[in-house]
Order: C-alpha cells, then structure tokens, then sequence
C-alpha cells in the first residue's frame, strides 16, 4: 500500500528560507525499486546550490536531499540492490537520490547498499556522495603509493574522506585546515597546516615535493598555490572552482558530468564495503530533526560545520 510520508522541497529558485516541508504519498516500487523508511538524510553544500538558481533540465518543485540511510519497506519483484539480495528490513545506504530530505522514498534499487555496520545512520547517511568525490579526485590526478599532494579543504567532508582514501593508498597528504580542523586533518593521517596569507611559503617550508593538488574550497589562495607549486595541470583537481579551471586549463569535476557520474556510481559499493570493514570514517557534527531542514542548512553554509550533519524524520 502507498506510504504516507513527509518530504521537503523547493517550490522556487533562491535559498532554502522558501523551502517547504510538505505531505506526499510514496509510491509501492515497481520491478527494480526499493522503498526505504528515512532513518537519518545525509546533507551536502549541493543540496542547497543546487537549488539557488535555475539549472538546466531541473523542474520545480525540486525534492532536496541526495543520500539517506535507512531501511527497506518494501521491494520490487524480482529486485536486487546496489550490493546484491535484499529483503524487507535490511538497512541500506542510498545515493544518488532525488529528495533524501524525506520520511520515506521509493528509488531504483541500484542507488542502494547494505548500510556498513560500523556506521550510525546519520554517519551512514554522509558516506557517499562525500566518498565518491574524494576518490574521484584522488584517481583524477592519478595519486599513487610515494606521490605527497596538497588538499585545500582537508578538514571538510570531502577533505577528510580524501585524506583516508589517500592513506589506503599510500599518499602523503598536506591538508589545509583552520586552527579547530587541524586536529582532525591529523587524526586521519594528514599533515595539518594553517590557510590564509602565507600559505605557499608554509607548504615551501615544509621541502616536501608536491606532486598533485586537490581542492576542495575554491578558494583563489587553494587555487593560486596549487597552480605555482604543481606544474603539471592534469594533476590539479577541483570541486569548487570551476570558473579558474577553464581559465587555466586544469581538472574540473562535478557529479552533472557523465564521466564523474559514472566514476562515482561505480565506486559506490567499493566505499561501502571500505566502510562495513571498519576503514572509512565519517565524523559527524550535529543532528537536526527533519523538520528543521532549513537551519542545518544555514548552518552547513557558513562552511566550518566541523563535521558533517544528518536530517533525523
Ligand atoms: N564538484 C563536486 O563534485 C563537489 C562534490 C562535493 C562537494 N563539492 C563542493 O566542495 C566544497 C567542500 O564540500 P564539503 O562537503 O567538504 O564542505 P564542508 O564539509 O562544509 O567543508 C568545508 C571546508 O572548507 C574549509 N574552509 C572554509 N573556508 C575556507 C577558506 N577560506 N580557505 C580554506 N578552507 C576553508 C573549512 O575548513 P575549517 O572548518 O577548518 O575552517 C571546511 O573544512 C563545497 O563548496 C561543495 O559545494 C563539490
């Protein structure tokens, strides 16, 4: 039977102060669809950019929110998830949804994998889209066992999923972060060192070679030092500086780019795995309850949220 559920949307283009939480009814899942009972929303800057202004191909209203955690009510025929069987019952992570902000979706079974046991929910809930970025970085710029890279961002959560993937992988990571991040810059692994005026003579005196930049700030400063310590341009990467890439003519990435989208759904069951093995971390720093979707989002804005955040329903 349809399932009577909450979800928030976005009836216009702007900031999330428009954003509404309405009522709506979930449909049962056809032949390769699951529906998941929300237990806690992930929640990413692009929930909110995503909606600030038109974008092509996008109708309003939008449903915001593109990773949950939670678990399966009920399952298509003859359908398996992302990570194999499923029944009714098991708890799953899902990404790339449309409208995670929810008490309950229906969604094409692929998105979904077994929820690694290690992880709460809201922990969960923030592995994902996080998680195949920063290994999309780290592959674009082809970071291999001896390489040190710089990353711009390191104590943000794209930064910290870098800095552990990079450590499986054997690559020495300097990590830009404020004095609060730099605890956890060093707590997976990476060498802390302060932003702001001065830093390429920080990273000079450090006489490490750097062999790769990766930035996830977009800052000019993340982009101008990365630009006079690595020569090579296929080997800096952004995720949020776009406009300075094409001026310059290094990597750019995003999940609206077919390549990145296909990378990163092709990596998503690796990183669950590297979870439910104990391996991958997701700090977390607060949990709202769903209804207060539009503060943590405020919040998650002003950039030094310390953590990632969860939507509980
Ligand atoms: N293109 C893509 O595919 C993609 C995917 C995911 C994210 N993104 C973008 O990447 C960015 C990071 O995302 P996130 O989820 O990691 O965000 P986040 O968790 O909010 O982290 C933001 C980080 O930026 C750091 N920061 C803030 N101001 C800074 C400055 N002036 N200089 C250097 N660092 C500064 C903060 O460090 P402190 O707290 O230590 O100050 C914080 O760790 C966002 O712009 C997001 O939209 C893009």
């Amino acid at each position: 039977m349809p399932l009577a559920a909450q979800h928030w949307i976005a009836p216009a283009w702007g900031g999330p102060e428009q954003w509404r939480l309405v009522g709506t009814t979930v449909p049962d899942p056809g032949p390769g669809e699951i529906t998941v009972r929300v237990r806690a929303a992930g929640m990413n800057p692009a929930d909110r950019k995503h909606v600030a202004a038109p974008r092509p191909g996008a109708a309003l209203p939008v449903p915001i929110g593109y990773e949950v955690s939670g678990e399966i009510v009920a399952i298509g025929p003859e359908t398996r998830i992302g990570s194999g069987e499923a029944r009714v019952g098991d708890e799953v992570i899902a990404f790339r949804v449309q409208g995670g902000y929810a008490s309950a979706l229906t969604m094409p079974a692929e998105k979904a994998f077994r929820k690694p046991a290690p992880l709460s929910h809201a922990e969960a809930a923030n592995l994902l889209l996080a998680g195949t970025t920063a290994a999309e970085m780290l592959e674009r710029v082809q970071a291999q066992s001896g390489d040190t890279i710089l990353l711009h961002g390191a104590s943000g959560a794209v930064g910290v999923m870098v800095l552990q993937l990079a450590a499986l992988r054997g690559v020495r990571v300097i990590g830009t972060a404020s004095e609060a991040g730099a605890e956890r810059v060093r707590r997976f692994g990476g060498i802390p060192i302060a932003y702001g005026p001065g830093l390429l003579d920080r990273v000079r005196a450090l006489d490490l070679p750097v062999n790769a930049a990766l930035d996830a700030v977009g800052t000019d400063e993340a982009v101008d030092v990365s630009l006079a310590l690595v020569d090579d341009l296929a080997r800096i990467v952004t995720i949020a500086a776009p406009g300075r890439a094409a001026e310059h003519g290094f990597l750019s990435i995003a999940g609206s780019q077919p390549a990145s989208a296909e990378f990163r759904d092709g990596i998503r069951g690796e990183l669950a795995r590297l979870a439910d093995e104990g391996l991958l971390e997701v700090p977390l720093a607060r949990t709202y309850p769903l209804a207060d979707a539009v503060e943590a989002t405020l919040f998650l804005a002003e950039q030094h949220p310390g953590g990632k955040l969860a939507l509980l329903p």
